[in-house]
């Protein structure tokens, strides 16, 4: 929590040691460093997607982080357009040597509808392929923790079982204001309902619009062997209701 990174060079570094079967996608943040602000973050921002966009598949610029000293910057509509100009000729400068990388946003659960599509339109203009949805959330409603253990904790992103309806609904939100134009990779809550396995939950998302998941509080409960878990549980699923594999699944249902 609060940004912990050791910093690009350091992830470069080793991500430069590592041989990946599998595609890696790269996760960039504005610096939490709190002398660097306004202008001179931007810069920042664009430097770290310069220097780490031959490693990976694709790259999320997540502008939801709660834990910058700005706050979110980068979903204010103004902020966003000028990252985005900008970020278009750093990637067509970058296009020739390390090719063109899918580039996607993650926004928070928390957007109201105007700063949703803001953001949207703003992704449709400058070739934004996809949406993580979504970062954890500012609310505290619903928690069976007391409100006094709560305003202990102070400010923070909440994380895990509570956001699974908040993302469910920012996916139809998005696809409403953009039909079928932006991969969705749906983020909230999978593994952490213990009454569902993390196959079902998964297939739940892709049901409403996702095409890849991500999660993180769901490998305290259910450690890493969650991924495997989801693999063979999603197969499963696939295969009762007659699809042949995932790719044919979401095939079919874009089409549709
Ligand atoms: C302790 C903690 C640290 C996090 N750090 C980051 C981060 O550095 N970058 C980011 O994009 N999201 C970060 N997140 C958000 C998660 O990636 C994820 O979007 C969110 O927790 C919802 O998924 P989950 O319910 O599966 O945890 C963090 C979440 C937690 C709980």
């Amino acid at each position: 929590m609060g940004l912990n990174s050791e910093g690009a060079e350091v992830v470069l570094r080793r991500l430069a040691r590592v041989r990946l079967e599998i595609p890696a996608g790269l996760n960039l943040v504005k610096t939490a460093d709190p002398r660097i602000t306004g202008g001179d973050a931007l810069q920042d921002y664009l430097g770290c997607f310069r220097r780490m966009h031959r490693c990976g598949d694709f790259i999320t610029l997540n502008l939801s982080c709660p834990n910058t000293a700005e706050g979110k910057t980068f979903e204010e509509p103004t902020v966003l357009h000028a990252l985005l100009r900008e970020l278009r000729g750093v990637r067509s400068e970058l296009e020739t040597e390390s090719g063109n990388k899918p580039v996607l946003l993650k926004i928070s659960p928390d957007l109201d509808s105007t700063a949703l599509h803001a953001i949207l339109d703003l992704a449709a203009e400058y070739d934004i392929s996809g949406l993580v949805v979504a970062n954890t959330t500012g609310r505290r409603e619903k928690l069976l923790t007391s409100r006094e253990v709560l305003d202990r904790f102070g400010f923070g992103g909440l994380s895990g079982y509570r956001l699974g309806p908040l993302v469910r609904e920012m996916l139809g939100r998005i696809q409403e204001h953009s039909g079928k134009r932006f991969t969705l990779i749906a983020c909230g809550g999978i593994g952490c309902d213990p009454e569902k396995s993390p196959a079902e939950e998964t297939w739940e998302y892709l049901k409403l619009g996702a095409t890849l998941v991500q999660l993180h509080t769901g490998l305290i409960y259910r450690g890493p062997g969650i991924a495997r878990a989801i693999q063979t549980g999603l197969l499963r699923i696939l295969k009762e209701k007659g699809y042949s594999s995932l790719m044919g699944y979401i095939a079919l249902r874009n089409r549709n």
